[in-house]
């Protein structure tokens, strides 16, 4: 009989060949018209588990199911919560992707697909560990938990309904979260804060209905100028957020923490150069670039929706104007406070001539962890032993809404990683995976149940 190790070895085709089957279903959980293609991602998900007879759960939520399974044959042995999310997000502009998005292809040792790296090509590797188990020695050197959601990309909120009612049912003694990234090619990372988020939406009107800018303009409030007065007032040229009370909360990272970022392998030209590809980088005198992404809170516009933007032109005085933005929060901001905050600015500091609308949207808490849990070093010498390099700590500046429920409500210790490299293009077109790191990816897990 082969090793677990052997028989991942031996079926890297296999596993390659199934995440491209998950990759083709567009698990697109923010747009309804994806709805099916979302539920079946969740359906493939339970086949694959039954399909090493693990029993499974399709858990229905008032949005996508979760995914729950487990494998509890190690009396006294601890238990891991594993987690990931199968839904992904949407693929516009569909124009600049070089091969379809849920057709998967394989260039340069990379596979190309709309979640290829985030999360559908990081979920797999621990089920691709676990089989590689269950098929040669039929257990696990550790007891399993898995909890796959379908609206980490949307909403998060089923899942946040089901773990605050299940704190029993996932009680663990570590929780691996397998949706972060890579320092850089080849050095694996172990993400030790992810930045909280508050999404907001500012609706402005003006006149009762579109005007005639020849007729109106000088008298009649425009919506997109009184906009554009509100969203200046929120942050300044440096990056520095304007709302009253906003940092309040903020605290730095620790000294050594930071120290250490020194290390890694970032070249901030190249960065510039290479991910950004813009003329410079911005944000706040004083503080690093990784600094800034990973431990100093932000403002984001996403879009400004109304007026006239066909072809052509067209003199009107839009009767609304709109703003969608989100502002990325450090420990130990809250997002309730950040959007009363938030709120609060916005009307104040709104032209009188217009009527001003503020929705926020349920956010996510950042999350920090502390590097010197047990589960911590355990994943720290497995990535090292996996990957053949020092995995190094980190921070992201994304979001992973439920991890903040995992540290608090359930008190676990938590391992964020994954296999994502900086220029994976998660979100954007070209998605992509290294396969090598797929590949290291499953061994890096099966290295962690030892370990643990
Ligand atoms: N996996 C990402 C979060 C992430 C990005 C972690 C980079 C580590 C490094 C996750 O799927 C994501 O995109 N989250 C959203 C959450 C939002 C929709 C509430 C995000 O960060 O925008
Ligand atoms: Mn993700
Ligand atoms: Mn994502």
């Amino acid at each position: 009989m082969p090793s677990p190790v052997e028989f991942a070895d031996a079926h890297r085709a296999r596993f390659e060949s199934e995440l491209s089957d998950l990759l083709r279903i567009p698990s697109i959980s923010t747009l309804p018209e994806h709805r099916d293609d979302t539920r079946r991602a969740a359906h493939w998900l339970a086949e694959y588990l039954r399909s090493m007879d693990l029993p499974v759960e399709v858990i229905e939520t008032a949005g996508y199911p979760l995914i729950y399974a487990e494998w509890l044959g190690a009396p006294g042995r601890p238990t891991l919560l594993g987690y990931g999310h199968y839904d992904v997000q949407p693929v516009d502009p569909i124009e600049l992707w070089t091969s379809p998005p849920f057709q998967p292809a394989v260039r340069g040792g990379r596979l190309f697909a709309r979640g290829a790296a985030d999360d559908k090509g990081q979920i797999l590797t621990l089920l691709a560990a676990i089989r590689a188990y269950l098929q040669t020695s039929g257990r696990l050197p550790i007891n399993v938990k898995l909890l796959i959601e379908g609206e980490e990309e949307s909403s998060g909120a089923g899942i946040e309904a089901y773990v605050r009612g299940h704190t029993d049912r996932l009680r663990a003694d570590a929780c691996l979260v397998l949706d972060s990234g890579m320092a850089a090619p080849g050095i694996p990372a172990i993400t030790l804060g992810l930045r909280g988020i508050v999404g907001a939406e500012i609706e402005v009107s003006g006149a009762a209905r579109d005007l005639h800018s020849g007729i109106y303009g000088g008298v009649a409030p425009n919506p997109f100028q009184a906009l554009v007065e509100i969203l200046t007032a929120l942050k300044d040229k440096n990056g520095r957020i304007l709302i009253p009370g906003f940092y309040d909360r903020v605290v730095p990272p620790p000294a050594e923490e930071k120290a250490g970022w020194e290390r890694l392998p970032f070249d901030e030209a190249a960065f510039l150069r290479d991910e950004i590809g813009a003329p410079a980088l911005i944000g706040e005198p004083g503080y690093g670039a990784l600094e800034r992404m990973w431990t100093r809170p932000t403002l984001d516009i996403h879009g400004m929706p109304g007026g006239f933007t066909g072809a052509g032109s067209k003199t009107v005085i839009p009767a609304r104007a709109a703003a969608k933005v989100s502002m990325r929060l450090v420990a130990d901001q809250r997002p309730d406070e950040i959007a009363n905050v938030f709120a609060a600015h916005v009307r104040a500091v709104a032209p009188k001539s217009v009527r001003v609308e503020v929705k926020t949207r349920h956010g996510a808490p950042p999350v920090v962890i502390s590097p010197s849990a047990p589960a911590i070093a355990a994943a720290k010498r497995a990535l090292t032993d996996a990957f053949g390099r020092e995995a190094v700590f980190v921070r992201m500046g994304g979001s992973v809404p439920i991890v903040s429920e995992f540290t608090g409500r359930l008190g676990l210790p938590v391992v964020v990683t994954g296999w994502s490299l900086p220029d994976a293009n998660a979100h954007s077109p070209d998605e992509s995976l290294d396969l090598e790191h797929f590949h290291k990816g499953i061994r890096a897990v099966m290295r962690f149940f030892e370990e643990m």
